[in-house]
């Protein structure tokens, strides 16, 4: 994808977030989350599954909001698959080819590649954003710089 566009796409979704969220103040996580998964699933080309895994206990993440044609995967051990990953190092994820991968959980067919973005509260993980697209190689510096900007609105 042109990187010109996905800048402007991702503008965009920081435009309306900040917007929505200078009308309802005081909103909680879930009602951000909802609205993070909405705005970049609808604006952002090529993504086939948008949404968060929360920290549940010590050693789960629970499945949170999202957007799909395909049931997720409700719940990853830490260190399991490339949520958990994220999770147990507090880094970006990026999987330009996830049949490649070693640690994946595929939930479904059609995932080529997959980016997942920590939520950092007081240098602790409180949830993953996971990001999947039918492309190859669909994720790079440009989405993880954009969607980490994203995520601070949960913190
Ligand atoms: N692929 C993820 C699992 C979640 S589903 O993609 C929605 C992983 O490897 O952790």
């Amino acid at each position: 994808m042109n990187q010109h566009n996905k800048v402007q796409e991702y503008e965009k979704v920081l435009d309306l977030l900040d917007h929505f969220l200078k009308k309802y103040q005081n909103l909680g996580k879930n009602a951000i989350e909802t609205s993070i998964v909405s705005l970049l699933k609808n604006n952002v080309t090529g993504l086939f599954f948008v949404g968060f895994y929360e920290v549940i206990d010590d050693n789960h993440l629970e499945v949170g909001p999202y957007q799909s044609t395909i049931l997720a995967t409700p719940r990853i051990e830490k260190g399991k698959g490339q949520c958990g990953q994220c999770w147990a190092e507090g880094k970006v994820q990026i999987q330009e080819d996830v049949k490649v991968c070693q640690n994946y959980i595929a939930c479904d067919n059609e995932t080529q590649s997959e980016i997942v973005i920590p939520v950092i509260k007081n240098g602790v993980v409180q949830s993953v954003l996971d990001i999947d697209s039918e492309h190859l190689s669909r994720f790079d510096e440009v989405d993880s710089k954009y969607l980490q900007r994203i995520v601070e609105y949960l913190i």
